[in-house]
């Protein structure tokens, strides 16, 4: 079984191969949390996921090995689990630096970089306070669901009393590909996605668009990256009864191989000029990979990692679906250049409902034997 250390220069979870499954939290801090609690917690945090990124139990005795009158440390449901390919990436949101009461309450307002500020809202968001923002994240991608969750249930356990989930998101099929090594799943609408995606194997591209640089901010973010997740429903019973000749225009790709309407193979490049009998260009206007894609965003791109949700239904039967959308970007400006031009013109919109949004800083990866955020208190 694969496993990626936790250690390192960046976090890992960013450009490791999308995992086949998603534990997303967000948490809260306690409103008593001192400045020292809040790095003890992470300091905790840092350990217990080194050990379950390693395929261990949390704790020095873990699961059943502890003193009997005692609780164990670890919870136990990944005993003889392989580590499963488990990435732990831990952000820190905007109110983390500032709260919104405008409190500093950790003494770290003079160190929140300037892009970390709430992303603007866009036409047509209906966003919902319950399942946005948060002052802690952590991402848990695993190829097996128990081990994702576990992963999120030890780490909330050991925030008992300092921090507390604010919302949560499991996903369960991976939305992207991050590398070039692995073969391109499917949205819940039925086509490929991650086709044009950033890939690990493009260094230059995940360095001009992924990490943040020396320059940009403050030194203690350098090599990290902004997290922004965005909790899409997609109405599936409206898409189900729609055309395929509709679906294939609102994305401007095929459904079956994912190639651009302009023609060729999945991984052959749009042509958004190229017309076609009734000269209108192949691909749409409004089609989703014309308005995403980086001709029409200077050049803007981002390192998209979401997966596909289904919470349960609602009373008349309909599947509460969607993608859990999850970008990493050198600055969250790249995000709303592209939203923006989505929200107002994308052909999708009729089919999805933007319903929860936040926006994280991901601290570069933490030294051996260090924290994750250390420069951050420094
Ligand atoms: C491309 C689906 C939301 C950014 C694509 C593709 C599909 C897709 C099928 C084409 C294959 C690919 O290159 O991956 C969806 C669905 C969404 C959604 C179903 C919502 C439920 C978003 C959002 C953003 C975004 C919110 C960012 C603001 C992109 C980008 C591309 C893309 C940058 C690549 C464009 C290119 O370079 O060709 N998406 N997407 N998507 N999407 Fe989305």
């Amino acid at each position: 079984s694969v496993s990626y250390p936790f250690f390192g220069t960046h976090q890992a979870g960013i450009v490791t191969p999308a995992q086949d499954r998603l534990h997303f939290a967000a948490f809260d801090v306690a409103d008593d949390l001192s400045r020292d609690d809040l790095i003890e917690l992470l300091q905790d945090w840092s350990t217990a996921a080194a050990l379950m990124t390693a395929g261990r139990d949390v704790g020095e005795f873990g699961s059943v090995n502890g003193p009997y009158d005692a609780p164990p440390e670890d919870t136990g449901e990944a005993q003889g689990l392989p580590p499963a390919g488990l990435t732990i990436t831990f952000g820190f949101g905007p109110t983390l630096f500032q709260a919104a009461d405008g409190a500093d309450r950790f003494g770290l307002a003079a160190r929140r970089p300037e892009a970390l500020t709430p992303l603007p809202h866009f036409p047509g968001d209906m966003l919902e306070a319950g399942r946005s923002d948060g002052d802690l994240c952590i991402q848990a991608c695993a190829d097996d669901p128990q081990v994702a969750v576990h992963a999120i249930r030890n780490l909330s356990r050991i925030a008992f009393g300092r921090a507390a989930i604010r919302w949560s998101q499991l996903g369960f099929g991976r939305t992207s590909s991050t590398s070039t090594s692995q073969a391109t799943p499917r949205n819940l609408f039925g086509f490929k996605d991650g086709t044009a995606n950033i890939k690990a194997e493009e260094p230059d591209a995940v360095n001009d668009q992924v990490w943040v640089g020396d320059g940009d901010g403050p030194t203690w973010l350098a090599g990290g990256s902004y997290l922004v997740a965005r909790r899409i429903r997609m109405t599936i019973e409206t898409w189900d009864r729609t055309l395929l000749r509709e679906q294939e225009t609102v994305f401007g790709r095929t459904k079956g191989a994912g190639a651009p309407l302009s023609g060729g193979t999945e991984f052959s490049e749009p042509d958004f000029v190229i017309v076609g009998r009734a000269d209108a260009p192949l691909i749409d206007h409004a089609a989703h990979v014309r308005l995403a894609h980086p001709t029409q965003n200077a050049g803007t791109r981002m390192l998209r990692r979401g997966y596909n949700f289904v919470d349960g239904n609602d009373e008349l039967g309909r599947l509460n679906a969607g993608l859990f959308f999850i970008s990493f970007q050198r600055s969250p400006e790249q995000f709303t250049r592209v939203q923006l031009n989505l929200a107002k013109n994308d052909a999708l919109n009729e089919y999805i409902r933007h319903v929860g949004s936040a926006l994280f800083a991901v601290p570069p990866g933490a030294a051996t034997g260090s924290y994750v955020g250390a420069a951050l208190f420094a």
